[in-house]
């Protein structure tokens, strides 16, 4: 504990955690109700949710500000510049941490395993994958890993902007990794989506992993984020269901547990895993609501095609209908999800108590005392995540060059900036890039990407410019 206005209690930062404790009356309502009554709410979670929002909207007025403040007074602030002083991963971000410390939280890669597949639904610009690549390097040097992406496809000219991550430093060399469905969107709320998904892994076996990391902005309804979001999560959890092996593992962001789909589907999942744990990483900002599902140990695709097919075919009645009736929920799962939701809504609230409680202090009061403590916080994510100096990663893709650059329409309504690589391993002729001029790669770069999108309707070069930023990394 530290002195009058922040607080530090490591385990309390580093164990938020709830865990599921299967009871025998858990077991699958029939496929004949899925989708049939209309939604219903529990009094106690909708109570929850009322007190989270108001304490939320305490933040309206804050604008800028308040996110330079919370940023600066977060805790895991250090946590990257530690990490890097002793590896230097292909891409290193907030989520590349909150994926460390879920692989070392739970046993999501079996001991002793050869071969290990995983898919990753929602990942630009990927740090999942790189995690998972370091972690792999670190525990399972000799596996045989192969890995399949998704995400919204940021070389598609359509998609609305808000939602596309163009990042694409570890997308564009691994491209042949990626896979954004006959449509070529990358939507994973598109139905068909699934089926191309299944046709084109069809003569590969199954995952052993899933991860779906999907998020949207929702800051036009901040109070209503696990509604918005709803769909989405569903898609995630309808594609992974469809793609994991028995046995395997699935990890999924979720915020809230206040709504009936997110009760109804934590539900099916318990059933159908053996083991369903919510985890709110320490890299994962205390101030909102996101956290983790890890679901261990699938009892496979076989026994939940009725209900599958079910929920793919009624998929548009997400937002009137429930997934399953009150009453076929044992109340022992329900008093288990209201705990877990009260124990997470309970960490979100103190953290926001703490963050206005600083916003009235001047800075320089609490500075040095916070440092202090940011390093604390630092070193105790190194050695829990054990990251070892020096460790070997066998890379993606070669670290070299990359190009910033962006391209937009010439309404200007589709600005994007891209790091492209400039050297990647995809393409026959690349090491003619490194000495290449800039506007020479940008071309190249162009015609790469033609390559790989070929001119339709939605990819139109006559309303494209590419224009490069000044800046090479
Ligand atoms: C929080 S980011 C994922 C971060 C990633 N796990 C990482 O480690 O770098 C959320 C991602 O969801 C993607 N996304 C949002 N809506 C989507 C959709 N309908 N289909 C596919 N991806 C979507 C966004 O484009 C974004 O890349």
């Amino acid at each position: 504990m530290m002195n009058s206005s922040i607080t530090l209690n490591v385990d309390y930062c580093f164990e938020k955690k709830f865990n599921f404790i299967h009871q025998d009356d858990w077991i699958l309502p029939s496929e004949h109700l899925i989708f049939k009554d209309s939604l219903w709410k529990l009094e106690a979670l909708y109570e929850l949710k009322r007190i989270l929002n108001a304490k939320k909207s305490l933040l309206n007025d804050k604008g800028e500000q308040w996110q330079e403040h919370t940023c600066r007074i977060n805790k895991a602030n250090k946590v990257i510049s530690f990490i890097k002083q002793k590896i230097q991963p292909e891409i290193l971000t907030g989520a590349w941490c909150k994926f460390y410390e879920i692989l070392s939280n739970y046993p999501l890669i079996p001991q002793g395993t050869e071969s290990f597949k995983s898919l990753h639904l929602c990942e630009a610009p990927g740090a999942f994958i790189s995690a998972l690549n370091c972690y792999l390097c670190c525990y399972h040097r000799s596996i045989c890993w192969v890995w399949l992406a998704n995400t919204l496809n940021p070389y598609y000219e359509d998609l609305n902007i808000k939602n596309v991550i163009c990042d694409d430093r570890l997308l564009f060399p691994t491209l042949k990794h990626w896979f954004f469905g006959k449509d070529n969107t990358g939507d994973i709320t598109n139905p068909n989506y699934v089926k191309d998904l299944q046709e084109f892994i069809s003569e590969k076996e199954y995952f052993n992993l899933v991860t779906a990391d999907g998020g949207i902005d929702c800051s036009d309804n901040p109070a209503e984020q696990e509604i918005v979001v709803a769909k989405l999560h569903f898609a995630e959890m309808l594609v992974a269901l469809q793609s994991l092996a028995p046995g395997a593992s699935f990890v999924l962001k979720k915020f809230t547990f206040f709504e009936c789909i997110t009760i109804c589907k934590m539900y099916f999942l318990s059933c159908i895993f053996k083991e369903v744990h919510v985890f709110k990483p320490f890299t994962s900002k205390s101030g909102n609501s996101e956290v983790y599902v890890v679901c261990l140990d699938y009892i496979g695709v076989e026994k939940v095609r009725a209900y599958l097919e079910q929920m793919n075919q009624n998929y548009g009645s997400l937002t009137d209908k429930c997934l399953f009736p009150l009453k076929s929920i044992p109340s022992s799962f329900i008093s288990q999800l209201i705990e877990c939701s009260k124990l997470f809504t309970g960490f979100q609230e103190k953290s926001i108590q703490e963050n206005l409680k600083l916003y009235s202090i001047p800075f320089s009061e609490y500075e040095s005392e916070l440092r202090e403590l940011q390093n604390t916080c630092a070193e105790e994510f190194i050695q829990r995540c054990n990251i070892q100096s020096h460790l070997f990663i066998e890379r993606l893709f070669p670290l070299k060059k990359q190009i910033f650059t962006s391209f937009h329409d010439k309404l200007n309504r589709n600005i994007r900036k891209l790091r492209f690589q400039g050297v990647g391993d995809i393409f026959e002729n690349l090491s003619k890039s490194q000495s290449m001029f800039l506007p020479d790669v940008i071309l190249d770069v162009e015609r790469r990407l033609t390559t790989c999108f070929p001119l339709e309707k939605n990819r139109q070069l006559d309303i494209i410019e590419w224009s490069p930023v000044p800046k090479v990394i």
